[in-house]
């Protein structure tokens, strides 16, 4: 079995498998020739030579059945495995028609080249012919698909995940009121890692859901301090703080989540109201269906659920009847040009009215200027999120933040003595 985090290196002359042994990966090649061959009759007959820039060994990742052919290095050379499972998440996830198609073609390139076997002919393939520019495109953004995919898990087997938290305040009296957990990546090398940097790659992989186990976990064992470091702040903190946890469609399609939430909450004996999950519109819309029983289950739990950059979605607005929703976060975008372009005004000013009328707070994202924070009070905004209020910070940091918060600004913003 392959080292899951290395490439493969071969050196020339290796057998990496044979005609009809069971198969596991599909590589990438990214340096020497592999040849694609049959015995039969004690000779070789060579069928293709891949190179640099090509996939081979995907025919028994596609249909499960054995390999067709045997693989040999030609050269030295170094290969990316790409895994049964990385393949089978993606195919899940493109469209029906296409998959449709896929399994189609496979069967009968298979049946083709049994007739040919049998008859003494084979169809030879080019000797790694240079692959097409769009051809070449695909093939590295694969490559860096795989490795950070790669890299990811073993970020998660490391423990090289942090959690920080940026404070949510209620505008107008500016009591600290909970904060949103932002995940970062504290890596060896590059230092930390911004989740748009791997966030989106950990969603096409399925990775994610693994990334939001531990979001969880991790919650569970912070959250009992942050709600305890509140306690002794009573005078600036609205009510008991609240941390909000930002989950994926993926997450919620599996039936385990509302149960792994529960579990997480109940063991670190935290009560459900002081937990939301935050989706985005997109998310939600990718399996509205096993969205909504989940999201019905942890609501039913006690869990808010926040809708997160409201008004960038493609939605319908339909499930805001049909979901348990209890906050809409109003995204950045229209929140940074709130002051300077009357349109962005108005969305807002929409996004807050509807809020209202369904009888549910608002919170603005991306505050940065007292004069945006002052503008969406007065329009009747509820609780805030923003630079001008503080950026994520990693948990100590977040502790003392809570311990020494101060609703007067002024003495909030004075330097630590
Ligand atoms: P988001 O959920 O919309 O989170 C808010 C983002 O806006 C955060 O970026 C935050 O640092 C940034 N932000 C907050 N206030 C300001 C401001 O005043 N000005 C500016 N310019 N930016 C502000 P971050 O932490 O880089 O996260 C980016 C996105 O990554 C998040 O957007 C969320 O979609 C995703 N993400 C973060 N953590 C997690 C996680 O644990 N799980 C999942 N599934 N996604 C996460
Ligand atoms: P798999 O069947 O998994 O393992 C053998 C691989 O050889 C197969 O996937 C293809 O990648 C490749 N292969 C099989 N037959 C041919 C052929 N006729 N021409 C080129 N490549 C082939
Ligand atoms: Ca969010
Ligand atoms: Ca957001």
């Amino acid at each position: 079995m392959h080292d899951p985090y290395a490439h493969v290196t071969l050196e020339a002359g290796t057998i990496l498998f044979e005609e009809e042994e069971p198969g596991a990966y599909a590589y990438l090649i990214t340096r020497g020739r592999i040849e694609i061959f049959l015995r039969r009759d004690g000779a070789e007959i060579q069928l293709a030579v891949r190179g640099p820039g090509e996939i081979f060994g995907e025919m028994a990742i596609l249909d499960s059945d054995p390999r067709s052919a045997s693989a040999r290095a030609l050269d030295d050379c170094e290969l990316v495995p790409v895994s049964e499972a990385q393949i089978r998440h993606r195919l899940s996830e493109t469209d029906p028609i296409l998959r449709l198609c896929l399994t189609v073609v496979m069967a009968r390139y298979r049946e083709t080249a049994a007739l040919l076997r049998e008859r003494g002919v084979v169809a030879r393939g080019d000797p790694a012919a240079a692959p097409s520019p769009a051809a070449r495109a695909d093939f590295d953004a694969a490559i860096t698909a795989v490795v950070l995919e790669r890299e990811l898990r073993r970020a998660l087997d490391r423990q090289e995940f942090e959690l920080f938290f940026q404070p949510i305040v209620r505008l107008g009296s500016e009591m600290l009121a909970g904060f949103e957990a932002l995940i970062r990546w504290r890596h060896p090398e590059r230092g930390l890692v911004a989740p748009a940097a791997f966030i989106p790659v950990a969603e096409e992989s399925g990775l994610i859901v693994d990334i939001t186990a531990w979001v969880v976990a991790e919650i569970g064992r912070v959250l009992p301090g942050i709600m305890r470091a509140g306690l002794r702040n009573v005078a600036a903190i609205e009510g008991s703080l609240f941390v909000s946890v930002n989950v994926s469609g993926h997450d919620l399609a599996r039936a385990s989540f509302p149960g792994m939430v529960c579990e997480m909450l109940r063991a670190a004996g935290i009560a459900p109201g002081s937990l939301k999950l935050e989706i985005t519109e997109s998310t939600l819309m990718r399996d509205p269906a096993s969205a909504t029983d989940a999201l019905t289950l942890c609501r039913a739990s006690g869990m808010g659920i926040a809708i997160d950059d409201f008004g960038t979605g493609y939605s319908s607005l339909s499930y805001l009847s049909t979901l348990p929703i209890t906050t809409l976060k109003v995204d950045r975008a229209f929140v940074r040009a709130m002051l300077s372009e009357p349109r962005d005004h108005k969305i807002v000013q929409t996004i807050l009215r509807l809020a209202d009328e369904i009888g549910i707070p608002a919170v603005a994202e991306g505050i940065e200027e007292p004069a945006e924070a002052r503008a969406l009070a007065a329009m009747g905004c509820a609780y805030g999120q923003g630079y001008l209020f503080g950026r994520p910070a990693p948990l100590a940091e977040t502790l003392d933040r809570i311990r020494s918060w101060h609703a007067d600004p002024a003495a909030r913003r004075a330097p630590a003595a």
